[in-house]
């Protein structure tokens, strides 16, 4: 059993016969969010991950690219690398198949299984694949092509050396059905011992002759071959124990491994070859392998011929390191397969980081900058003690909620719970009204409160996040003028509700998540829209993501229930109201508009501009409601608004439609939807 106190986990190595991808960007995120919030925890932590670099599919794209294959490996070496820099990958190992010291100790351990007779020499005639390097039984291979990539296989006989893995059958299933945590998720434990237990296990050919394949390690006991790839790999995460870690003393410490994390399509190496490789080594076996699901993109399968593979630093160069690494963990469940798009990855950005954790550090800091000169009051009175009781409650339980999700690996859940303390603090600022309380000397306890309970979660919810979010929430802490170093483990108190935040000094900065206006992802929501129209599709029905092809009205239709909250430049007004027809009247569309963010428009004491969500869209509308209403309380409103409204400029700004309001000159209140109504829906 791996020791309590340490951490080790591992990432696959990548094959170096390509620029890394997204698939590639998942698991070391994965790996880095876990090994980041253990070391926070105070657990010594060991994170390996780096390059395969021998074999069939690198020595082919070394011969494509025209170079030796040592020289292409170099040359690609260096793109993984800085690529997990720039996505704060904070590895303590970086292993590459081709270091001389992994090849002695693949060597040694052959020699040792060899010497011990449990490598044997045979002849062996069978279907192989030379995209998968392998061989396929008859019963495999349908119609000639390989059963997995689909390509044509060849027969072919030759002699090889052979691991006597069949031997281990009964021990593997004894361990898998011994340690319910080995293979994870529950549904790939289960494929893997139906597998286990319904079909024999046979040898595994542990060599390639070098006349059909030359780049790879040599056997010691035969030089004309050399070690099949899989055998050589999955011995990095143990030879790399060896000669990387920099600190002393090396060797076992960190083994085994607490969790090798992989894609559900290299399971059933690590759960079977490299398990019963173990065995014969008399090794202990890793606590856990996860198998993560795959990625789709825009709905397909990702691949180099259909041209939509996605490129992580692309990913950082639009939306930061930060906001990618959170998409990836907070979209699909780990585990899961699930969909990659740009527009979905606007989506969660705006409105979870955005909207969610951005606006509520600026508005908590703008209130006590205005309220409480820039420093962190203690907390007076309570303001409303049942929203504060609750979270109270949810800011308390969460550390234990945390712990239980990094240890079963459900990141997702873990960020819904944050979500959720984030939702509780608007909900409360947004009841408590600090805007109001700051106008009465007697509320200020009151006020002292609401900002000392919205500063307090903020700390509980920088550490929270900050394994997804390294560098946001660094930042974060700096602007609430809380000092912790998150290269150490946290001191205890750092997740403790009660720790006083009192007397700390602020200093507001740039906004964390600047919201995304019209980058590509909004290109390519119309990108997906043109294209689903092409096909036929509906686009309301198979696109709710997709603006509909509505005609714009202009605003000389007067509105009987509008208080002409945005008023669009000198509007005729009718000497008496007329009366309109029920066409007129569906000309009119109305909808559903979740507010996103609100801000005054300088110089003007009326004019707010709000960016709302439509579900499918976003708009920007100026509204005449500033006198009314602080933004502040707007954000996370459902409103209503004339949303094919033809766009006017109000002091230079553009308006995209116009909010529904009671009142006249003044407006009394702003028409609102108090269920839970999806935007964008249709109001009539
Ligand atoms: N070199 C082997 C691993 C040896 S580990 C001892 C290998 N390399 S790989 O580069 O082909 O794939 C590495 C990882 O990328 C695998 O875990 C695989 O599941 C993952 N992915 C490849 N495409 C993916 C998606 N589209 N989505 C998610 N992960 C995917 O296999």
């Amino acid at each position: 059993m791996p020791k309590t106190s340490m951490f080790s986990i591992t990432t696959p190595i990548y094959y170096v016969n390509d620029i890394p991808h997204i698939g590639h960007a998942y698991t070391t995120v994965a790996a880095d969010v876990l090994a980041r919030y253990w070391r926070l925890r105070g657990r010594e932590v060991f994170f390996l991950t780096g390059l395969d670099e021998h074999g069939q599919k690198v020595q082919q794209a070394a011969a494509k690219a025209g170079i030796d294959p040592q020289t292409h490996c170099d040359k690609l070496a260096p793109q993984f690398e800085t690529l997990w820099k720039r996505l704060n990958i904070s590895n303590n190992a970086f292993i590459r198949t081709t270091d001389p010291q992994h090849k002695s100790v693949v060597q040694r351990y052959l020699q040792r299984l060899y010497d011990e007779n449990l490598i044997y020499k045979d002849s062996y005639t069978g279907w192989y694949c030379s995209f998968d390097e392998r061989f396929w039984t008859e019963k495999d291979v349908e119609s000639g092509l390989c059963p997995d990539c689909k390509r044509p296989v060849e027969r072919l006989s030759e002699h090889n050396y052979f691991f006597r893995m069949g031997q281990y059958q009964n021990r593997l299933i004894e361990h898998i059905t011994a340690h319910p945590d080995f293979i994870r998720p529950e549904s790939r434990r289960n494929e893997v011992l139906g597998f286990l237990q319904t079909q024999k296990l046979g040898d595994l050919s542990i060599s390639r002759p070098k006349s059909r394949l030359s780049w790879g390690i040599e056997l010691p006991f035969d030089m004309d071959y050399v070690t099949y790839v899989w055998f050589d790999a999955l011995v990095n995460y143990i030879s790399a124990l060896e000669y990387l870690p920099r600190e002393k003393p090396v060797g076992n410490r960190f083994w085994p491994a607490n969790v090798h994390l992989v894609g559900k399509d290299i399971l059933t190496t690590h759960a079977v070859y490299w398990s019963t490789m173990l065995m014969a080594l008399n090794l202990p076996l890793p606590a856990t392998i996860f198998a993560h699901g795959w990625w789709t993109v825009d709905g397909e399968k990702m691949s180099k011929s259909r041209g939509n593979v996605v490129d992580p630093n692309k990913m950082v160069d639009e939306f930061g390191a930060d906001a990618f690494r959170y998409f990836l963990l907070r979209e699909v469940p780990f585990g899961q397969d699930g969909d990659f798009s740009q527009s979905a990855m606007v989506t969660s950005i705006n409105s979870d980081l955005a909207n969610g954790i951005g606006n509520l550090l600026s508005r908590t800091l703008t209130m006590i900058e205005r309220f409480t000169n820039g420093t962190i009051p203690a907390s007076g009175q309570p303001a409303l003690p049942e929203l504060e009781e609750k979270i109270a409650r949810a800011a308390t339980q969460l550390p234990t909620i945390l712990e239980q999700g990094f240890n079963a690996l459900i990141f997702r859940d873990n960020l819904q719970g944050i979500g959720e303390l984030i939702s509780l603090c608007d909900e409360y600022i947004d009841k408590a009204a600090p805007w109001k309380l700051a106008k009465q000397p007697e509320d200020a306890p009151k006020l002292k409160t609401v900002l000392n309970y919205s500063a307090r979660a903020l700390r509980l919810l920088a550490v929270s996040l900050y394994p997804f979010m390294p560098q946001t929430m660094a930042l974060l802490t700096r602007q609430l003028g809380y000092e912790v170093d998150f290269s150490k483990a946290l001191p205890v108190s750092a997740y403790h509700w009660d720790s006083p935040m009192a007397n700390l000094t602020i200093a507001k900065g740039a906004s964390l998540f600047p919201r995304i206006e019209s980058l590509s992802g909004t290109r390519q929501i119309k990108g997906e829209l043109e294209k689903k129209l092409k096909q036929g599709a509906n686009p309301v029905s198979d696109t709710p993501a997709t603006p509909q092809p509505v005609p714009t009205i202009t605003a000389t239709i007067p509105l009987a229930t509008s208080a002409g909250v945005v008023t669009p430049p000198a509007p005729p007004t009718p000497p008496a109201p007329p009366q309109i027809t029920i066409d007129d009247f569906m000309k009119i569309q109305l909808k559903t508009a979740k507010v996103l963010s609100a801000e005054r428009v300088p110089k003007s004491e009326k004019l707010i501009k709000l960016h709302v969500s439509l579900g499918t869209e976003q708009r920007q509308i100026v509204a005449g409601i500033g006198k009314k209403y602080e933004p502040d309380v707007l954000v996370g409103k459902t409103i209503v608004i004339v949303a094919n409204l033809k766009p006017a400029k109000l002091m230079g700004i553009e308006s995209q439609g116009m909010v529904l309001a009671a009142g006249d000159a003044d407006v009394r209140g702003l028409l609102t939807i108090q269920e839970e109504v999806d935007p964008g829906t249709k109001v009539k």
